[in-house]
């Protein structure tokens, strides 16, 4: 399965960053559709960075990086699914640990947020991790259980699970290796419980939380992983393209 990796620019970036944007999208050509890469933007940016980058369809998208649940209405200052698919975007982080905490996102809503996102014909990508404490009593499978079961629609659409222990972001710190192996497992198996072999495999499961270029080799190789959601190392090109680069052998 051809990897993917996606960036999170989070609350950064300008209109000038184009430069960046063609740097990727030529990194992504001499990958030879080895890698997908998507970076997921501000959503102001969203429809200059995508007409900037149209010839690279399929292989560079963009994506947002949330979306409102609900398809229209009286919900000042929030951007709906259509709209972000409307602007260029392909893809949609839904349920990031920075909105589940900072805004009070429920699996519910994650849930409805990944269904508009599936009306709007873009991919979710719906994120779950457990938090340090839950780490820490070892009960990070079981936690990630419940998120998958709750966040997770059931589609027989293309989407993917983006897990991020949320210890683990912006802290330089990641779980072993082996770990990662067994949460990763663990969801590849609840999904096939949830919605079938079919449409389980077809879903990339994506690790995020301190991926750099220095760990980015051996995050690859790790089974049942098909993927990085990179925050932080997603600002700098020479990083994110290395982390490309790992992702693509
Ligand atoms: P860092 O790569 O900066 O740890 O952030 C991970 C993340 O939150 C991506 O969504």
């Amino acid at each position: 399965m051809v990897k993917l990796v996606v960036g999170n620019w989070k609350m950064n970036g300008c209109l000038n960053d184009i430069s960046f944007m063609q740097t990727i999208a030529e990194t992504a050509d001499t990958l030879n559709n080895q890698l997908k890469t998507v970076i997921c933007v501000p959503s102001v940016f969203i429809h200059h960075f995508s007409n900037h980058i149209k010839t690279h369809h399929a292989i560079f998208e963009i994506g947002g990086q949330n979306c409102h649940h609900l398809k229209t209405g009286a919900y000042t200052g929030e951007v709906s699914a259509d709209m972000l698919k409307d602007v260029g975007a392909h893809y949609v982080i839904v349920g990031h640990s920075e909105r589940r905490t900072d805004c009070y996102e429920s699996d519910i809503i994650v849930h409805d947020k990944a269904n508009t996102a599936f009306d709007a014909d873009l991919i979710p990508i719906i994120c779950v991790g457990e938090t340090h404490e839950q780490y820490i009593q070892g009960i990070s499978k079981k936690i990630i259980v419940e998120q998958i079961k709750h966040s997770v629609p059931h589609t027989v659409k293309k989407f993917a699970i983006g897990y991020e222990p949320i210890w683990a972001i912006g802290t330089g710190l990641i779980p072993q290796f082996d770990e990662i192996a067994a949460i990763h497992l663990t969801i590849y198996e609840t999904l096939k419980g949830l919605l079938g072999t079919e449409t389980t495999n077809k879903v990339d499961i994506l690790y995020g939380g301190s991926v750099k270029p220095s760990n980015a080799c051996d995050i690859a190789n790790i089974d049942y992983v098909n993927g990085a959601l990179v925050g932080g190392a997603s600002l700098n090109a020479s990083d994110f393209t290395q982390i490309m680069t790992a992702f693509a052998h």
